[in-house]
C-alpha cells in the first residue's frame, strides 16, 4: 500500500499539514464532496476563518454562506459547533484522545480516526466508504457489504492493518486506493498490486 501510494498518491494540501484545525476542515468538507470541488473552498475557508477562535466567533449566516456551494448544509453548523466547543472547553484546541474527540457533536468514528492519525500521528484506524470497499473486497469478498455486523468487522480489520510506522501515509493511501484504483465501478483489477490475494479478484470482465 505504501509503495503504491508513493507512486500513485495525490499531492493534496491537507497532506502537507498536521494542524488539527486544517485537517478537521478538510475532512468535514471531504465527507460528501469530491476532492476537486473541495480544493478551492478549503483555501477560501482557511483564509476567512484561520482558526477555531475566528470560526467560533463568526456570524453563523456568514459561515453558511461561505460553505453553501459545497452542499449538505448541516456541515457548516457542525463545524462551527466543534469550533465553539474547542474554544469553550479546550482552550481553542482539539483534544487528541479518542474518547474526548468522540464527545464532540459532529465528530464520529471516522473523523476521530482521521484526526488521530493525520493530526496527532497516532496509530488509529479509519473507515469511510472508500476504505470500507477496499477492505471488504480484499479481505472479505462475500456477504452484505453495508450491514451493521459487516461494518464492525471492517473496522476491526482496518484497526489490525494500521502499521506502527507511516500511519499518516497508510491511511491516506487507503483512501486514494479506494478512490482511484478500487472505485465502486470499474476497479482496475488487472493492474492491482493486491490481486494475488484479493478475495474479490477479478471483478472486471
Ligand atoms: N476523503 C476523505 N478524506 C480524504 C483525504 N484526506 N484525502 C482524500 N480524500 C479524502
Amino acid at each position: 500500500m505504501l509503495t503504491w501510494y508513493r507512486a500513485n498518491g495525490r499531492d493534496l494540501p491537507w497532506r502537507n499539514t498536521s494542524d488539527p484545525y486544517h485537517i478537521l476542515v478538510s475532512e468535514i468538507m471531504l465527507q460528501q464532496t469530491q476532492v476537486d470541488r473541495v480544493l478551492p473552498k478549503y483555501f477560501e475557508w482557511l483564509d476567512k476563518y484561520p482558526s477555531f477562535e475566528v470560526l467560533a466567533d463568526a456570524p453563523p449566516a456568514d459561515v453558511r454562506r461561505t460553505w453553501y456551494p459545497l452542499g449538505y448544509n448541516i456541515r457548516p453548523d457542525r463545524l462551527q459547533a466543534i469550533a465553539r466547543q474547542a474554544v469553550d472547553a479546550h482552550g481553542g484546541r482539539l483534544p487528541s484522545d479518542e474518547e474526548t474527540l468522540l464527545s464532540f457533536k459532529g465528530i464520529g468514528a471516522y473523523t476521530a480516526g482521521a484526526l488521530r492519525s493525520f493530526a496527532f500521528r497516532q496509530r488509529a484506524a479509519i473507515l469511510d466508504t472508500n476504505v470500507a470497499r477496499v477492505i471488504f473486497r480484499v479481505f472479505v469478498g462475500k456477504g452484505d457489504p453495508k450491514g451493521h455486523a459487516m461494518k464492525k468487522r471492517l473496522w476491526a480489520i482496518s484497526e489490525a492493518l494500521v502499521p506502527h510506522q507511516h500511519v499518516f501515509d497508510f491511511n491516506q493511501a487507503l483512501m486514494d486506493f479506494g478512490a482511484t484504483q478500487c472505485p465502486a465501478r470499474k476497479p482496475r483489477c488487472q493492474v492491482c498490486p493486491m490481486k494475488k490475494y484479493c478475495l474479490s479478484y477479478p471483478l472486471e470482465a
